[in-house]
């Protein structure tokens, strides 16, 4: 099969790029382009033997703008190698981008479902969005299917915001869900299709209210231990108390669905993670049927200092999702993650902490994994210590069961602080990983996570815990170098 003009010139321009891009704050074992800019994960899928993972890019330029899809694979979920350009937007179905969407494999055929952009008036934002479909059978090079748009516009109630298919097949039919609104209120919308050619609009799945946002991105829609969940990213939730501190948020509902009657009927909306950095998820069910979510570990209109380096975006480590007795998701890193570790650094057990414990290792790209008692003290932090009076700093307040995460000392001035509060308990598990430029924390074996960008200017010089007022146990804490998948360095 020909490469389209726009894929060969885009994966050239990436080629190109990459020999400017400034290696300090790149990421050794995250999924990022090889330069220039990217959003969200589109299209996860397994095929013939082999992980799959799309995202939004834009292969000319550091900053958001027409939106290509990138496209990397793996074996084993933790070695990823990129491959050329999956789609560019040059055709009339898609104009002026190729926006997220998913992927299916149709019987050996790579089936991506995507929203074609197009701008009508682009100075004032006047848009239009369509559905469409490329394929392909080596897992490298798409075409585009003559039938594009497969759908052409959203149902007449609805507003312009049309985008990020998800589809999926349940006995011989297949079933796509969009992001949608109306009268500025979130909500997604159910399709139906035999081929994935021709598709009949089935009715709103959910909607939302004027707490929850004016449009719902990147919605997805699975069975989670006997449940149904649907994860989506909405736009324009206010901030609350330690909740939706974030521009964007992306969360979760839980309930039961009745597909003959189109009939969801679910709990509250729950975030997802509650670090500054996570939105745009979306997960795929695997030949060891896990369920896998992996986010853009970035939000719209944060700093994103990597910009001056030639590149911008990633995304989480790929993570799997269970439904705990009390109906919240839970979230771990897939089992093969534990495969980055190269080297371990330091390793303790029932240690008493009266002050400060220091672990004795330093570097950018480490994990480290804990379990503390904190029974008399008030308060246990864990401090990575940089440079100068860089930190970044986990603190657990006893009284409040709260833990917070503090980035204000490794690259984020304004608004550094998140908080989540736990179910209360004296003990308190933690993995966290830890690369150039991100942390991400799991919180007692997925109750909770926390993912954000940091940016220190040189490696971690400690890692240190400390108990306030009053004695903590470390009964146990380990840490590993992880191993640097690129090798860019
Ligand atoms: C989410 C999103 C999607 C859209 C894409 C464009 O971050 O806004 O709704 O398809 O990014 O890049």
């Amino acid at each position: 099969m020909l490469t389209t003009n726009g894929i060969q010139q885009a994966t050239e321009a990436v080629e190109q790029a990459k020999k400017k891009v400034n290696n300090r704050h790149r990421l050794g074992y995250h999924i990022m382009a090889p330069a220039n800019w990217i959003n969200d994960p589109n299209g996860l899928v397994q095929f013939k033997g082999e992980y799959h993972v799309f995202y939004q890019h834009h292969p000319y330029d550091e900053n958001w703008g027409p939106m290509h899809w990138g496209h990397v694979k793996s074996l084993d979920l933790v070695n990823w190698e990129h491959l050329p350009i999956a789609l560019a937007p040059e055709d009339a179905c898609d104009k002026d981008g190729c926006f997220s969407g998913s992927a299916v494999d149709n019987d050996g055929e790579l089936t991506l479902i995507y929203t074609g952009h197009h701008y009508i008036d682009k100075e004032r934002d006047l848009f239009y969005q369509n559905q469409n479909i490329a394929v392909s059978t080596d897992g490298v090079h798409f075409k585009k299917v003559v039938e594009n748009p497969v759908i052409e516009k959203p149902p007449a109630d609805s507003s312009h915001h049309f985008r990020d298919p998800k589809v999926w097949k349940r006995g011989r039919d297949w079933y796509m869900i969009v992001g949608n609104s109306k009268n500025n209120i979130g909500r997604v919308i159910l399709y139906r299709s035999p081929n994935l050619r021709n598709w009949e609009y089935i009715g709103v799945l959910a909607e939302g209210n004027e707490q929850l946002g004016y449009m719902w991105e990147c919605p997805d829609f699975f069975e989670l231990n006997g449940k149904h969940v649907l994860l989506m990213s909405p736009q324009g939730i206010k901030e609350a108390g330690d909740h939706f501190k974030n521009l964007f948020q992306t969360g979760y509902m839980i309930g039961e669905y009745e597909y003959d009657k189109n009939k969801f009927g679910h709990g509250e909306f729950i975030e997802l993670d509650y670090g500054h950095d996570f939105y745009a998820v979306q997960t795929f069910l695997d030949d060891k049927n896990r369920r896998i979510a992996i986010g853009w570990m970035d939000m719209w209109e944060s700093d994103m200092p990597t910009k001056k380096d030639g590149w911008c975006g990633a995304l989480t480590l790929p993570r799997e999702l269970t439904l705990s007795a009390d109906g919240k998701i839970k979230m771990v890193p897939v089992a093969e993650v534990t495969q980055l570790r190269e080297k371990k650094l330091s390793a303790i057990e029932n240690q008493t902490i009266t002050s400060s414990y220091e672990m004795g290792v330093q570097g950018s790209m480490f994990e480290v994994e804990a379990v503390l008692e904190v029974t008399n003290a008030e308060k246990v932090e864990l401090v990575l210590r940089g440079i100068e009076n860089e930190a970044t700093v986990l603190a657990y307040d006893k009284s409040t069961n709260k833990l917070r995460l503090d980035c204000s000392k490794s690259g984020k001035k304004k608004d550094g602080i998140r908080r989540v509060k736990l179910a209360a308990s004296d003990q308190l598990k933690l993995r966290i990983f830890v690369d150039r430029s991100s942390i991400e924390v799991f919180i007692n074996e997925g109750e909770a996570t926390m993912t954000s960008r940091i940016y220190p200017t040189e490696p971690y010089r400690s890692v240190e815990f400390t108990s306030c007022s009053g004695k903590s146990l470390l009964k146990k804490a380990t840490c590993w170098k992880l191993k640097d998948i690129w090798n860019e360095k």
